[in-house]
């Protein structure tokens, strides 16, 4: 991880509770859902293999449901404890109390991080354990233990982000399918990619929290769910992706965390990429992080986003990590302003009357507010046409501001649709 500036170190109270070296390493499990039963099975099979590695064997000590288990009965069996209940509540309370007492904690919980990340970072330095948590981004991508310990020297300047499944299985869906997004819903749901309430997923507030989580870990700036913009998925249409795919687009749902001069710009929207970005071609539930910087140019990591058996290798792989000194602190925060008006390409749709001088109107509107047109493809319908175009990089309220003087144009049939292109492309 990147290293502390001793200004910003809080006191040290405490270490890590030390374990008995000749006996097992006892894991306390909180919460036996979908990964953390997935964990428990994993660490029985992988038990001997873990010890030969690293001389000790790992053991569950102790596991925590609804109706199952006693909290501080599990603490005190415990050198580490595995958080894998989800949500803030009593999962906060749990994992503030494992590292107040000394034990290193493993989670897979982003709700937890995005929105008390700085608490629970303050409180593993301040009693130095280890807080770990690459299972609660991108699942089983180790894009956590690569920005924070590989390329802890690097100076990170943007990381893009698939880091929501759900959303990636329904846009190669509608696609690959010309399915429309309800229909690519219903299929996700159908094969369990996507909950019953899909609307944190699809809402991306999922993906908003991950990428809180990665911009803390690129750029030492604190930044929580809430401060993070994000659009969902909902609104686009089979359509968008069809003519898209003549301005050689494809649709991806994409988390971002860049700097903008002396500050700093996260969010999450969907956007367009061209062939030659490592994202264009990440499909089906896959999630892939990409990370730019100029010593690098970039690296692209990518896998499975969930799942029972991947989560929980990531978390086994957390927990061995941890069981080898000497611990891995998390770094102090700094303070970058966020930035919310961006440069960006963007997408634009339009449904227009069908008549002469039309797409040149169009032009001069977007003239005036600065923006120029990259590429256009119009395409008649009887008497209406289809003006598709992608525009060059222009401040995203200048861009708002043409289009809003474009919806009010005589000749526009329907509110027009916006979606961002992101131009990299590495080859
Ligand atoms: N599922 C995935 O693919 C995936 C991927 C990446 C990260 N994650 C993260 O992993 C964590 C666990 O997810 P999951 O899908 O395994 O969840 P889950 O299937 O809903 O399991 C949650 C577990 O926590 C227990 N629990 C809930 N409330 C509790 C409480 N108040 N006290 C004690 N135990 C409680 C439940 O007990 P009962 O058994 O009694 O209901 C259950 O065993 C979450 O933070 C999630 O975001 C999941």
């Amino acid at each position: 991880m990147p290293a502390w500036s001793s200004a910003a170190r809080p006191t040290r109270t405490s270490r890590a509770v030390t374990p008995d070296a000749s006996g097992p390493f006892r894991v306390g499990l909180l919460g036996q859902g979908t990964v953390g039963a997935a964990f428990g099975k994993l660490l029985e099979e992988r038990a001997d293999a873990v010890e030969q590695e690293v001389g000790r064997r790992p053991e569950v000590s102790g596991v925590l449901t609804r109706s199952r288990g006693d909290f501080r009965d599990i603490l005190e069996r415990s050198d580490l404890i595995v958080e894998l209940i989800g949500g803030t509540d009593p999962a906060l309370e749990y994992v503030l109390e494992a590292m107040r007492s000394g034990r290193h904690v493993v989670t897979a919980n982003k709700q937890l991080l995005s929105q008390h990340g700085e608490e629970l970072y303050a409180t593993a330095y301040e009693h130095q354990v280890q807080l770990r948590f690459e299972a609660a981004v991108a699942g089983v991508v180790p894009a956590i233990r690569v920005m924070g310990e590989t390329l802890a020297a690097a100076h990170i300047e943007r990381v893009h982000g698939i880091v929501n499944g759900t959303t990636n299985f329904i846009l190669t869906a509608m696609e690959e399918t010309g399915a429309s997004y309800e229909e690519a819903l219903a299929e996700a749901q159908r094969l369990g990619y996507a909950e019953a309430d899909p609307t944190e997923d699809v809402s991306g507030t999922d993906a908003a929290a991950k990428m809180a989580i990665l911009a803390r870990l690129a750029f030492g700036a604190p930044v929580r769910l809430d401060q993070v913009p994000h659009e969902g998925i909902e609104h686009l249409t089979a359509e968008d992706i069809e003519y898209a795919k003549d301005l050689g687009l494809s649709l991806k749902l994409i988390g971002t965390a860049e700097r903008i001069g002396a500050g700093l710009a996260v969010h999450v929207h969907p956007a367009f990429l061209y062939g030659g970005h490592p994202l264009a071609s990440v499909r089906g539930s896959f999630n892939a992080v990409t990370i730019e910087s100029p010593a690098i140019t970039e690296i692209t990591l990518s896998g499975p986003g969930a799942g029972g058996s991947q989560t929980a290798s990531a978390v086994l792989g957390d927990v061995v990590s941890a069981m080898i000194p000497p611990p891995t602190l998390p770094p102090p925060a700094i303070e970058l302003p966020l930035v919310t008006d961006v440069e960006s390409a963007f997408y634009l749709y339009l449904e227009v009357a069908d008549r002469p001088g039309v797409l040149a109107q169009v032009a001069e509107v977007l003239g005036l507010q600065g923006v120029s047109i990259k590429s256009v493809v119009q395409k008649g319908l009887g008497e209406d046409a289809r003006l598709v175009m992608v525009v060059h990089p222009v401040l995203g309220s200048k861009f708002r501001a043409a289009v809003d003087l474009i919806s009010r144009l005589d000749f526009l049939r329907s509110t027009p649709r916006v979606i961002r292109v992101i131009e990299e492309v590495f080859e």
